[in-house]
């Protein structure tokens, strides 16, 4: 500012007044310019940028990251990005042993031994759990960031209701698989004690390991809940807020935009989405729901508490850097939007998304066989943007194994109790339990 200031006070009497609004324009055209250039540098936006508060030195990369994966959620797309990023870096996936599928044996609580032996010691945990601190704390280096994420009830439990109707006993047993009629009376077809009745119930808080069929009418329960959650979550993710969720997790982990980027996975098809159309029925799924509905209300505010200490605006510009870098890769993989396609359409089997019964489509997508504009086949990192959860862990564990198999150096023992032992013991999985959610 100096320099600017100090000529033009000079100016009123040494050079005409229009000489000094040329300079003053000058002045302004020049830092318009530097203004632009730094929105276009903004793909992996620099703690100069001009709405964002000034960090301390970059860090480097964090790599240690503990994601519970809540059902219904679009974790399956967070658990894609997190798999990419650990195969670009070298970071080792905690994946589940073979008797527990391609979860870690839910709806049991986690243990240490669900982990399959060739992914140990992992840095990186992202497929779905039932939340145990305890043995995540074994499993996992001292350094890790817990991170999950959370939705809004009335559209997740639409989404449970009919992602699991053919799954969970209570959803099986009520006529017509009308939603309307399980909400008049939901005591009629709930029973606690059965084998995947968590879908129809509270089932974040299940998912974060807590008691799901708690009375919401004890005032301490959630309360104490909610404050060792915060304990141990560095960051509460919100589905409705898809794009700020994820600048806020690059924040924390120090990653690059780049590192961020996606497509959405494990969606369903329009003709398998419903739709809570009245009020009364929204009010009625939140009662139901309770403890889930004030969970989400909680971690809903103080998620908006953490964009509003980055800077609303700050965040803002990241999301719009994030969203046109998303669509600059998506053209490089697609030649131009992608289509969402049944499972039946998509030629690549790698890419066929898990269908949960006859009565839901699961829509995935293919790649051309060539990019238009380059004529070249899309390259490995297209494929793994598009691939769903069943064949990504499937691939990562065979990487995995591969590459333990070849180690030398014997890595770090886990305390005696964690150590793997032999699927035997294990129950063998559920005939009709979900592969994914
Ligand atoms: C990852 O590991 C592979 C094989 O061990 C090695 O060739 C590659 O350089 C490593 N990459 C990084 C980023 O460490
Ligand atoms: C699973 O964990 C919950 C919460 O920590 C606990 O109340 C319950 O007893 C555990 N269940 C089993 C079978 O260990
Ligand atoms: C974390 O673990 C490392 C070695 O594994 C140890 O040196 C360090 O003191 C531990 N830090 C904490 C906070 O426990
Ligand atoms: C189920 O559907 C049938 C035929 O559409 C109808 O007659 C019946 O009343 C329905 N039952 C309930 C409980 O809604
Ligand atoms: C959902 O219901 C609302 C209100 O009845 C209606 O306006 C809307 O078109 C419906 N959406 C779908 C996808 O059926
Ligand atoms: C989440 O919080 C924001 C900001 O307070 C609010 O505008 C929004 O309505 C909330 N979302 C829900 C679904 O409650």
């Amino acid at each position: 500012i100096m320099p600017y200031t100090l000529p033009l006070h000079r100016a009123r009497r040494m050079v005409s007044r229009k000489k000094a609004l040329l300079l003053l324009l000058l002045a302004l055209s020049s830092l318009s310019v530097l203004i632009h250039q730094s929105a276009h540098l903004s793909w992996s936006p620099k703690p100069s940028s001009l709405n964002c508060p000034p960090t301390s030195l970059p860090r480097p990369k964090h790599t240690s990251v503990a994601f519970l994966k809540t059902h219904k959620t679009a974790g399956t797309t967070v658990q894609n990005i997190l798999f990419r990023f650990a195969e670009r870096h070298n970071v080792t996936v905690a994946l589940p042993h073979h008797a527990c599928d391609h979860q870690f044996c839910y709806p049991r609580n986690f243990s240490a031994r669900f982990v399959h032996p060739h992914t140990l010691p992992p840095r990186i945990i992202a497929s779905h759990l039932r939340f145990q601190r305890h043995e995540l704390g074994r499993l996992m280096p001292n350094d890790t960031l817990y991170v999950t994420i959370l939705r809004e009830p009335v559209a997740m439990f639409e989404s449970l209701f009919t992602y699991y109707n053919q799954y969970c006993p209570t959803f099986r047993r009520v006529p017509n698989g009308s939603m309307d009629a399980f909400l008049a009376n939901p005591l009629a077809f709930y029973r606690p004690q059965e084998k995947f009745s968590m879908y129809a119930h509270n089932i974040l808080l299940y998912d974060l390991g807590g008691d799901n069929n708690h009375s919401p009418a004890d005032p301490t329960y959630l309360p104490s809940f909610i404050r060792q959650m915060e304990e141990v979550f560095s960051l509460v993710m919100i589905a409705e807020h898809f794009d700020e969720s994820l600048v806020l997790l690059r924040r924390l982990l120090s990653w690059e935009l780049e590192d961020m980027l996606y497509v959405k996975l494990n969606m369903r098809g329009p003709r398998s989405k419903g739709n809570v159309s009245s009020e009364a029925l929204a009010a009625r799924i939140r009662t139901w729901n309770a403890l889930d509905a004030q969970l989400y209300e909680h971690f809903n505010t103080t998620f908006w508490r953490k964009v509003a200490q980055v800077g609303r605006e700050c965040v803002a510009e990241e999301v719009r850097a994030l969203r046109r870098a998303c669509d600059q890769l998506v053209h490089h993989c697609f030649g131009g939007l992608p289509q969402l396609r049944p499972a039946t359409q998509i030629k690549n089997k790698e890419l066929r998304p898990w269908q949960p019964s006859a009565k839901v489509d699961i829509v995935g997508y293919d790649l051309p066989l060539a990019v238009s504009s380059s004529g070249a086949p899309p390259d490995e990192r297209c494929l793994k943007l598009a691939m769903p959860e069943v064949q990504y862990s499937r691939y990562m564990l065979r990487k995995q194994s591969l590459r333990s198999r070849r180690r030398v150096v014997p890595h770090r023992p886990l305390p005696p109790r964690a150590v793997a032992r032999p699927a035997r013991g294990l129950p063998l999985r559920h005939p009709t339990m979900p592969k994914v959610a």
